[in-house]
């Protein structure tokens, strides 16, 4: 199949609009991370979904809309909490997770009796919705287990030849994926953190917990709250590992590791702060400053997949701060680095 490589002018998100009408699977910008759309209410083309990215077919997609009105059709009920929620924080990276109605295939929800929702604040994708005039069922728009594509190049890398169209709507702002609450337990659990931090979501909610799973590793054949929290994730072929400690502490380790592999000269990588590029003697590679996890999230994936660009095998990242926005930078690292955690002093 030859994918077509779309603008964000009229002319092109009429298009895309059209295909997606039509059944196909469209790549498309949100201010999160690239999307593989298709339209929600057609399970064929949901399906087709899975088979492109390689997903488990348990692993159920969001349903992304343009409108608050286009709510009440897919779920069983509304509750009043939502437009509070709606209120703050939508258009934006905010996705709920409700009760389904009839309306929503199988193929979406994974066999749950639940729903996620979005509404992307993403301009071009808000366009598209409406041009497709249908909600849009899309996951992340990699290869399954990947880092998630901030730009329409790194859909490329993964899609081209498998799906109908890529929207180019330029590199993505927030760059990692939306917060996900689900609504259907007693007090509203964060199942995913993002931009949107659960003292923004406390704010408005009055309570809230967020899932033990965000920082912690599933225990053996325990059920998750969100089947995607149990698949390997956001990680590049090399192995990753957070280096918890001092600048000189993370310099001493990962200089260690680079004199081991001395033969090896591609070795290694190094994920560090802005300005500290000449930390070690090894690609280093900055992801933002210390104390900007908004940057952080931002530049996260595509450092990930630079490094993997240059063919390394390992990759050691300085260990980011988990507060605010940075509970989703560590959340997202954590899978990349399968839960290494190397201290240093
Ligand atoms: O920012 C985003 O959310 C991006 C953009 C494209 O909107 N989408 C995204 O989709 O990240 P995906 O499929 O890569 O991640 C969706 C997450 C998965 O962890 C999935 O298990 C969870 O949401 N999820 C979806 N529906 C769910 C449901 N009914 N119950 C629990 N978890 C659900
Ligand atoms: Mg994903």
């Amino acid at each position: 199949m030859q994918t077509l490589k779309l603008t964000n002018s009229k002319q092109d998100i009429a298009t895309a609009g059209k295909l997606l009408k039509d059944g196909e699977l469209v790549a498309i910008p949100t201010e999160t991370v690239y999307g593989l759309a298709a339209d929600a209410l057609n399970g064929e083309a949901v399906a087709n979904i899975f088979k492109a990215k390689g997903r488990p077919m348990d692993n159920p997609l969001i349903v992304h809309i343009a409108d608050l009105s286009q709510v009440d059709d897919l779920v069983a009920f509304v509750p009043p909490v939502l437009e509070d929620l709606a209120k703050a924080f939508w258009p934006g990276p905010l996705t709920v997770i409700l009760e389904k109605s009839d309306l929503i295939p199988d193929e979406v929800s994974a066999g749950l009796d639940t729903v996620a929702i979005r509404m992307p604040s993403h301009p071009d994708a808000r366009a598209i919705i409406k041009a497709a005039g249908t909600p849009l069922a899309a996951p992340s728009a990699n290869t399954s287990g990947m880092p998630s594509p901030t730009t329409a190049a790194h859909v490329l890398h993964d899609m081209d030849g498998k799906i109908a169209a890529v929207v180019d709507g330029g590199p993505c702002e927030v760059g990692v994926e939306s917060t996900v609450l689900t609504l259907c337990t007693r007090v509203p659990r964060i199942l995913r953190p993002g931009r949107v931090t659960p003292e923004d979501l406390f704010d408005v909610l009055g309570e809230v917990e967020v899932d033990d799973a965000v920082l912690g590793q599933l225990a053996e054949g325990a059920v998750a709250a969100s089947p995607g929290m149990k698949y390997k994730h956001y990680s590049p072929k090399a192995e990753v590992y957070i280096v918890d400690g001092s600048a000189e502490g993370f310099a001493k380790y990962v200089n260690e590791k680079v004199a081991e592999r001395a033969a090896d000269e591609a070795a290694v990588a190094a994920l560090v702060f802005d300005g500290e590029e000449d930390l070690v003697n090894c690609v280093t590679l900055p992801f933002g400053a210390e104390d900007d996890s908004l940057g952080q999230a931002e530049h996260l994936f595509d450092d990930l997949r630079r490094a993997d660009e240059l063919g390394v095998s390992d990759i050691y990242v300085r260990c980011p701060s988990a507060e605010g926005v940075g509970l989703a930078v560590m959340n997202r690292l954590l899978r990349a680095a399968e839960f290494r955690i190397i201290e240093v002093d």
